[in-house]
C-alpha cells in the first residue's frame, strides 16, 4: 500500500500516528485485524458469557407468584437460537485453544475442548426438541466455566445467580 494511500483512508486527526506507523515500518491494521484479536476477557464477556446466557434463557423453569413458567422455546426461531448459541460456543472453545490465549497449557485445552462437547450436547436437543435434554447441557456447560475458573482464574468473582439458585 501507497503511503498516499493510508493518508487517504485516515481521517485528518490519526493522520500522524499513521505516518509514525509507517516510518516505524509497521502497516497500520485495520479496524477487522484488530478485533480478530479481543483480549480474553472480551472472549470471556461478552462472546461467550452471552452465547451461554441463551442456553441458560432456554431451559428449566421460572417460579413466581403467578405460576410457573418453562422457558423452553415454543418456536422455530426460539430454537435457531440456541443452535445459533452452539454454534458460537464451539467457535470460541477453537479460539480459546489458539496459543495466545491457552499458552500451550494442556489443562487448559482441554477444558476448553469441553466446552464444543456441552455445545454439541446443546445442539442435540435442539434436534430432538428435548427441553429438558437442553438444560443438561446448559448444566454441563455451566461445570465447564466452573472448571476452567478454578484452575485459571486466580481473582474468581464469577456467578451466576439463576444457575445457583437451581
Ligand atoms: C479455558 C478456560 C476458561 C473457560 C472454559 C471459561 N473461562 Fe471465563 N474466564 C477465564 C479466565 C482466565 C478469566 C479471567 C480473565 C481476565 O480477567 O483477564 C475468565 C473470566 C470470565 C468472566 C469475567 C470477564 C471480565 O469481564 O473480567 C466471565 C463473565 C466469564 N469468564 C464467563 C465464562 C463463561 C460463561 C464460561 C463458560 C460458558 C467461561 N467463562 C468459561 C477462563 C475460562
Amino acid at each position: 500500500m501507497h503511503i498516499r494511500d493510508v493518508v487517504k483512508n485516515c481521517s485528518g486527526c490519526c493522520t500522524i500516528v499513521c505516518v509514525a506507523l509507517l516510518l516505524s515500518g509497521c502497516a497500520p491494521k485495520t479496524t477487522s485485524e484488530i478485533e480478530e484479536q479481543p483480549t480474553l476477557a472480551h472472549v470471556m464477556e461478552p462472546l461467550l458469557n452471552d452465547a451461554s446466557e441463551v442456553f441458560w434463557d432456554s431451559a428449566g423453569f421460572i417460579d413466581t407468584y403467578e405460576g410457573t413458567t418453562d422457558l423452553t422455546p415454543t418456536t422455530e426461531e426460539g430454537w435457531q437460537k440456541v443452535i445459533d448459541a452452539a454454534d458460537e460456543i464451539t467457535r470460541l472453545s477453537g479460539v480459546l485453544q489458539e496459543e495466545r490465549y491457552s499458552l500451550n497449557r494442556p489443562a487448559w485445552n482441554e477444558i476448553s475442548g469441553l466446552l464444543a462437547v456441552a455445545a454439541d450436547r446443546g445442539r442435540q436437543s435442539v434436534v430432538d426438541r428435548d427441553g429438558a435434554e437442553l438444560f443438561e447441557a446448559g448444566a454441563q456447560l455451566y461445570q465447564v466455566c466452573v472448571a476452567c475458573h478454578q484452575s485459571f482464574w486466580s481473582n474468581n468473582r464469577f456467578t451466576i445467580a439463576s444457575a445457583e439458585t437451581q
